[in-house]
């Protein structure tokens, strides 16, 4: 039995690991950190974001891997074992990465493409990619979509163990390397690094605002990849030879400081060579940061600019790609398991789907045919991301929460402390320590500060006062009709049907290959 289990799953707890890692650290370690980091506090903020991580995001992180873990399935068979009546949620979670991937591959393809450019667009003005005038070309972004969403198929194709772990044991050492270089070469740049170093680090606590906490609690919750059923599809790929404890300590810390490194690789090399940008701040983070301020910033090294250019646009490339790969890897899992296909059938149509949808994001985002492609006056990228990651992603993560700490956890209890008893019968083995505080966060603190960010998100976003426009309200209106139908498609077609195991997935796979080895 366990042989079997593994021959489905990561072979390695190290290996399992990588994955979530790679999950995890994307875009958002590399544009979003950095720059909410300056922003709002420096070390300041880099305190209240540890602890978001501490006592939110890892707490949300054991739930949602024991979800996986213990249902061996798929993310709806998972909530679907947790509660019958909740299985909804796993196809609410399943389909939120699919819309993430739609974008995100947009941003991977244009990364590519940069990382391609590096070698001409650095001491020639004439050959420079203008960030304008390529992300507004209707086809080239496109095609650097499907290039970059082709590349994540291919890893997903082959299977967890030997696509997405191998490919993960590969890549991260990598990233990590690239950018442990990258951050040393810019803090040895000279005069100006300690300017910059102040710019993101010096603690200013007059800076960290309220917005600032929230900022922390999002990006938190953004960058571990949590609330939309990816760790509970990784987590049910693991077996009894990961500990979940030591695995979700070594993804926030391997995340974290991912994040830290890229302000240390970016910062320094601002206050060396381009100063003058501290004086517009908002240009350091985002899309502006990556694709305008950092070329040019490469174009100042002067010859090995070229090299650190490739280098740099690679290792971002590289942390989108195993992003991605978990946000597809979740629709396929269902797919696989609940329509017995084959993961390279399942896959393809995944990934097809996603380039499909990609097209009208990459000619929304870049502004091609003269900005006119809309919805409800955003960008279809800005929709997209708000309302995954402003409306629903909360709400998964705070069901995730809901899940173990009051569905599984359903014999008694207002106390913490059969709480932990039962959930330890069910099989989740912590550390007592741990145990303890991750029984009583997980049943009543992180969901409410889950609730408190979905409030404060949707809030300043649709009361006027606070900033926010009619138009989000379309926004959430999607984000709802999304949730009924993942209901009402629940109940009609999935509650009483049989919605598939990795055990299924396993015998698709035997299968396969008989049919293979017939073929031959
Ligand atoms: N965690 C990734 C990042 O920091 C983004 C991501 C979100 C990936 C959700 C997968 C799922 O960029």
């Amino acid at each position: 039995m366990a042989e079997t289990k593994k021959k489905n799953g990561f072979a390695s707890g190290i290996g399992f690991i990588l994955a979530a890692a790679g999950s995890a650290v994307g875009l958002g370690n590399i544009w979003g950190f950095p720059y909410k980091t300056a922003k709002y506090g420096g070390a300041a903020f880099v305190l209240v974001y540890v602890l978001c991580v501490l006592f939110i995001g890892s707490i949300a992180l054991v739930a949602e891997i024991y979800l996986g873990k213990r249902a061996q399935a798929n993310t709806v068979t998972a909530y679907k074992k947790v509660k019958k009546g909740f299985g909804w949620v796993g196809l609410l979670v399943c389909v939120i990465p699919v819309f993430i991937a739609c974008y995100y591959s947009v941003l991977g393809g244009w990364t590519f493409r940069y990382a391609m450019n590096s070698f001409q667009s650095v001491g020639s003005a004439s050959n420079a990619l203008t960030f304008g005038s390529f992300v507004s070309n209707p086809y080239e972004p496109v095609i650097y979509t499907v290039i970059f969403m082709a590349l994540a198929a291919l890893i997903i194709m082959g299977g967890i163990k030997g696509g997405i772990e191998k490919a993960s044991k590969v890549l991260m050492p990598i990233l990590f390397i690239i950018i442990v270089a990258i951050a040393i070469y810019s803090l040895t740049l000279g005069p100006g690094v300690e300017k910059g170093l102040e710019f993101y680090l010096v603690p200013k606590f007059e800076n960290l605002t309220f917005d600032g906490v929230i900022a922390a609690m999002g990006q938190a919750f953004y960058s571990l990849s949590l609330g939309m059923g990816i760790m509970v599809a990784y987590g049910s790929y693991t077996g009894k030879e990961i500990k979940i404890g030591k695995s979700i300590a070594m993804i926030s810390v391997f995340d974290t400081l991912i994040a830290l490194l890229a302000g240390l690789a970016i910062f320094p090399a601002v206050g060396a060579l381009a100063p003058e940008l501290f004086d517009t701040p908002d240009a350091l983070g985002g899309v502006g940061l990556v694709y305008k301020v950092l070329p040019m910033i490469f174009e100042r090294m002067g010859d090995i600019g070229q090299f650190i250019s490739f280098f740099f646009f690679a290792m971002i490339v590289i942390a989108a790609v195993t992003s991605v790969i978990s946000l597809v890897e979740t629709g396929v899992q269902f797919v696989i398991q609940k329509f017995k296909a084959p993961r390279k059938i399942a896959t393809l149509a995944v990934c097809g789907l996603c380039c499909l949808v990609s097209i009208p994001v990459a000619w929304s985002v870049g502004g091609a045919f003269d900005g006119s492609i809309m919805v409800f006056g955003y960008d279809i990228l800005t929709f997209m991301d708000d309302m995954t990651n402003v409306v629903l992603m909360p709400i998964g993560a705070f069901c995730s929460c809901f899940a173990i700490g009051w569905l599984i956890d359903d014999k008694v209890t207002a106390n913490p402390f059969k709480t932990l008893d039962n959930l330890k019968n069910d099989g989740l083995d912590l550390h007592p320590l741990f145990g303890g505080i991750f029984a009583v966060m997980v049943k009543y603190v992180t969901p409410l500060l889950i609730l408190f960010i979905e409030i404060v998100g949707v809030l300043t976003r649709v009361v006027p006062a606070l900033g926010g426009t009619i138009n989000f309200w379309f926004t959430i209106g999607f984000a709802v009709l999304l949730a009924v139908l993942s209901i009402i498609v629940y109940f009609v077609a999935f509650v009483n049907q049989d919605t598939g195991t990795n055990e299924d997935e396993l015998a698709i796979n035997v299968k396969e290959k008989a049919e293979i080895e017939v073929e031959a």
